[in-house]
């Protein structure tokens, strides 16, 4: 951050959320921090503490494999590595401009190392589950090697509504990548994946709603 706190790219992000309810970013992280978060994910799906996706929350939660087929690991941010604590640092920063800045009310976070294997994919959904709205801003950085090539798939398409007219903007999971969305507004989906798609996913969300 310099002097002023004003920190040009967080202000594209916002800018680009509050003009198209997306953003996306090439050097949100470098590339050596990109490359030890993904040494560490590899680590750790290699240990097989990664499990199988659900959808729906807590009791609801179910595995559907017709839906999404990705593996997760859920990070905690009090037993993290040196990677994983410059991740949460960065994103923490991040956070807070958004609070100071935009008033956004961010009181917690949640994110989770994805793995998807050839031929699996995330069909199309909205973040937000019918119990728990809390969820405000999606991220996803892509940790895949940096010659992902468009035959490989695994695209993220988001669906932007606007009038009554939808665009599908592709988004390729090349590394470093980050995309940032409004997770109550765009619906999205991963395409299916020909190689192995790594990334860590999150959310920044809001405090509950006490309902009187
Ligand atoms: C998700 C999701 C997008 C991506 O995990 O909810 O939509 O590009 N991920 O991995
Ligand atoms: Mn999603």
């Amino acid at each position: 951050m310099n002097e002023t706190g004003f920190n040009p790219l967080y202000e594209k992000v916002i800018t680009d959320l509050v003009e198209q309810q997306y953003s996306v970013v090439e050097n949100f992280f470098s590339d050596a921090e990109v490359l030890v978060l993904r040494e560490s994910l590899l680590a750790k799906y290699e240990e097989d503490m990664f499990k199988k996706s659900a959808i729906g929350n807590m009791a609801n939660e179910v595995i559907v494999e017709a839906i999404r087929g990705d593996f997760i690991f859920w990070l905690d941010e009090s037993s993290c590595n040196a990677a994983e604590r410059n991740f949460f640092d960065k994103i923490n920063d991040f956070t807070a401009y958004l609070n100071r800045t935009c008033f956004m009310g961010i009181a917690d976070q949640e994110f989770h190392y994805a793995v998807y294997p050839p031929g699996t994919f995330y069909k199309r959904h909205l973040d937000t589950f019918q119990n728990d709205n809390r969820r405000k801003l999606s991220i996803v950085c892509y940790l895949n090697h940096e010659d992902w090539l468009p035959e490989y798939g695994g695209e993220l398409t988001l669906y932007q509504v606007k009038g009554d007219t939808e665009t599908a903007l592709n988004v390729y999971p090349v590394q470093g990548r980050m995309v940032i969305f409004e997770s109550q507004i765009l619906e999205h989906e991963v395409k299916p994946v020909k190689q192995e798609r790594l990334s860590i996913t999150g959310w920044l969300k809001s405090r509950p709603e006490i309902l009187f």
